[in-house]
């Protein structure tokens, strides 16, 4: 089993090193909606161009009601005739999380998150929830990634019920500038 880690650490850090780490990643499309607009209040959803290779997500909303009960599933989905679901889907408790963090897939999902928002504190959810210029490169990505158009669905439940729903899209493409 530990061996097994091993191996698969040196795959990752190889294929790193390798033939796709000069890849390029951007933010092509995003969707935001809000299931109960007396709860959640969506002022801005949309990417910014940064430069030709480059966008950046920005996000404004306000939480009229506080959520104490939070719970977040993320889906991956590879282009392939349609978008369908790749890897596995997670899904987690926020305000739980947020105590301790234990799911080490949101954790890698969180820490892209976490410098370009204010989602960092603990429970209750209310009030404005900003992302603010959210852009990512194809190195931070915890993951090496295969070439292609992706799409990773964010759907927050407050209550079990579904109140926010986001998609956003990106694109991996190799950069030839910098092979
Ligand atoms: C929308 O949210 C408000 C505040 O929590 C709640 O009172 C209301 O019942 C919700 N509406 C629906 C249709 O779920
Ligand atoms: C968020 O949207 C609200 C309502 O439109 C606006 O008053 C506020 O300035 C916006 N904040 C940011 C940081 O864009």
């Amino acid at each position: 089993m530990r061996n097994d880690l091993f191996l698969f650490g040196l795959f990752l850090t190889l294929m790193r090193l390798g033939f796709y780490h000069a890849a390029d990643f951007k933010f092509t499309n995003v969707i935001c909606k809000s299931y109960n607009e007396s709860w959640f209040l969506i002022h801005n959803c949309r990417l910014k161009a940064v430069n030709r290779h480059k966008t950046s997500y920005n996000f404004n909303g306000t939480i009229l009601y506080p959520g104490n009960h939070i719970i977040i599933n993320i889906q991956l989905f590879k282009k392939e005739n349609g978008y369908k679901p790749w890897l596995y889907k997670i899904t987690f408790d926020l305000c739980r999380f947020l105590k301790k963090a234990y799911n080490p897939v949101a954790i890698l999902v969180f820490k892209l998150f976490k410098d370009y928002s204010n989602f960092n504190h603990p429970c209750p959810f209310v009030g404005r929830q900003l992302i603010n210029d959210l852009h990512l490169s194809y190195d931070a990505l915890p993951l090496p990634m295969p070439t292609g158009e992706f799409l990773i669905e964010i759907d927050c439940f407050f209550d079990l019920k579904i109140l926010l729903s986001t998609k956003l899209y990106f694109q991996i493409r190799e950069d030839f500038t910098r092979s």
